[in-house]
């Protein structure tokens, strides 16, 4: 952890119990979130669906400053996949009007901790207002050395998936790829996230149990935990309670617990 407990949550608070059981040797590296379930929150209130986008707002700047007083290095959000273009417009709209104001509000506190912003996804399908904000938040961020904040715009997995299988096509055809060169490696290095870890963690809220098309190839080992909150009401308590979840789970990437001297064939080293 990178500050005090008293820094992250207050004594006497839920919150600061969970944080007290977690482990800050044992946090995942990286975070990867579905933020779903605000159209919910709001129809529960009779409110317009864009008012639960509103209220998301404050469980996106909670989630990010506790990722990042916790020193975790990555946090993937997933604010908008390309499926979501078949919204109403008016929702799309304000969901990019959103995002505008909250790069535009949030940049003092991404310099304050040090953060690094950086968007994935199609950003050149984007409105330029939306574009020159989203330039501004990674050239003004750019030498932050803290947290990694990547938000995931425009994003598709398997667009993802099918850009990598275009540059395959692209080196081949000018011969500077065979077809043994091509690895787990290349593969990794022509994704969006290249140079990142894989998730450790991918949290979906709301109750639903899907991976939406989200980081497709990096979700392969990750832990899933699925929060039953809906989006707005994601708090620093179910986040930490996220976490803590995480560090129960015994990860094995396809080997066995504990056991030593297993031979895993240098070819096939996934189970
Ligand atoms: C899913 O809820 C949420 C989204 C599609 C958008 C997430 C966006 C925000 C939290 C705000 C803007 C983001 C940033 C990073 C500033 P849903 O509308 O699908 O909910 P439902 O399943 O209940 O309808």
């Amino acid at each position: 952890m990178k500050v005090s407990l008293d820094e992250i949550a207050e004594p006497g608070t839920s919150a600061r119990v969970v944080l007290e059981q977690l482990e800050p040797n044992r946090l995942p590296v990286h975070v990867a979130i579905i933020m779903d379930g605000n159209g919910r929150w709001a129809t529960a209130r009779r409110l317009p669906r864009v008012e639960g986008h509103r209220a998301g707002i404050r469980a996106v700047r909670q989630t990010i400053e506790t990722a990042a007083r916790l020193g975790i290095d990555v946090l993937t959000l997933y604010a908008f996949s390309t499926e979501n273009w078949k919204r109403p417009r008016h929702e799309v709209l304000t969901l990019m009007g959103l995002l505008k104001e909250y790069i535009n509000r949030e940049l003092k506190t991404f310099l304050k901790h040090d953060l690094r912003f950086r968007p994935i996804g199609r950003i050149d399908q984007l409105d330029g207002s939306v574009r020159r904000e989203l330039a501004r938040a990674v050239d003004a961020t750019s030498s932050c050395r803290g947290s990694l904040i990547q938000i995931a715009l425009n994003y598709s997995g398997r667009q993802e998936l099918t850009d990598v299988m275009r540059s395959v096509a692209r080196e081949a055809a000018a011969g500077r790829l065979q077809a043994n060169d091509l690895d787990e490696n290349w593969i990794e290095e022509h994704l969006t996230t290249r140079g990142q870890p894989d998730p450790d963690l991918l949290i979906r809220t709301s109750g639903e149990q899907r991976i939406s098309n989200f980081l497709l190839w990096q979700l392969a080992y990750s832990e899933i935990y699925f929060a039953p909150a809906l989006w707005p009401d994601f708090d620093q308590e179910e986040f930490l309670k996220a976490l803590l979840a995480y560090q129960q789970r015994e990860r094995r990437f396809g080997g066995l617990p504990q056991v030593e001297n297993v031979f895993i064939p240098p070819e096939d080293q996934h189970g």
